[in-house]
């Protein structure tokens, strides 16, 4: 099924989130590109379905096909230290997700037939979930989501402001965790980087204050929205 990106409506947060589950399903039902084939599991993406922060990755690896779940091999468990260290925690505090939703066979990279099947299904996700800053981890989402081919290394640490799906959008390029794990030189700027992030968030929050009518939805949801059934994987 393809997925169409709609107009960037003021839908409420439930709306969104149920929509969000929908894409879920269309996403693990999808056989648009040969790696549809391949997978064992699709992987959707994981987080705070609301949340101001997004992550996203490069694709699936063995251990994420394997779960569905992005980033719970070494890389994610690196990518959880590091937001740790800055008081975060991935479930209540950032929505978690690739560039591509299956894994290339052997982790090769993604090709560009590939990244373009699959680009709907990120950009509806930036729609639905909204972040106010998306952090790009290497080379693959930092140049699809910039527009840009320069490389992650001439442009890491530095926000960019951006247009992504309809929406206004800090783009935050990280180097990717993998990366971090075999250069340790690499990890080192990788954990500076991450410190900026509160930061960031928080100047862009200010920027950027919320819509009256959505603040006002907001402020009357006293509990959190309840687990959707199918899945754990939404915050
Ligand atoms: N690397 C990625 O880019 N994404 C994952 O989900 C895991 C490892």
């Amino acid at each position: 099924m393809k997925v169409t990106l709609e107009a960037v409506s003021s839908s409420t947060k439930d709306e969104r989130r149920e929509e969000l589950l929908a894409l879920y399903h269309t996403v693990g039902a999808c056989r648009e590109c040969p790696l549809g084939s391949l997978r064992t599991n699709a992987v959707f993406g994981m987080g705070n379905a609301d949340a101001d922060l997004m992550f996203v990755g490069e694709a699936p690896g063995a251990e994420e096909d394997r779960q569905g779940r992005p980033f719970v091999g070494r890389a994610g468990k690196l990518l959880d230290e590091l937001l740790a260290e800055i008081g975060m925690e991935r479930r209540r505090d950032a929505w978690i997700c690739n560039v591509l939703k299956c894994r290339p066979p052997g982790n090769r990279d993604p090709q560009p037939e590939e990244i373009e099947q699959c680009k709907p299904y990120l950009m509806r996700q930036v729609q639905l979930v909204r972040p106010l800053v998306i952090c790009t981890l290497g080379n693959f989402a930092t140049k699809l989501l910039t527009g840009s081919s320069t490389g992650i290394t001439r442009v890491r640490g530095r926000p960019q402001e951006r247009e992504i799906a309809g929406l206004p959008v800090t783009l935050y390029p990280l180097f990717h965790p993998a990366a971090a794990l075999r250069t340790p030189s690499v990890l080192e700027q990788l954990r500076q980087d991450f410190a900026g992030i509160p930061d960031l968030l928080a100047r862009t929050r200010a920027a950027r204050p919320a819509e009256p009518v959505l603040a006002t939805v907001a402020a009357g949801e006293a509990d959190p929205a309840p687990e959707p059934p199918q899945l754990g994987l939404f915050g």
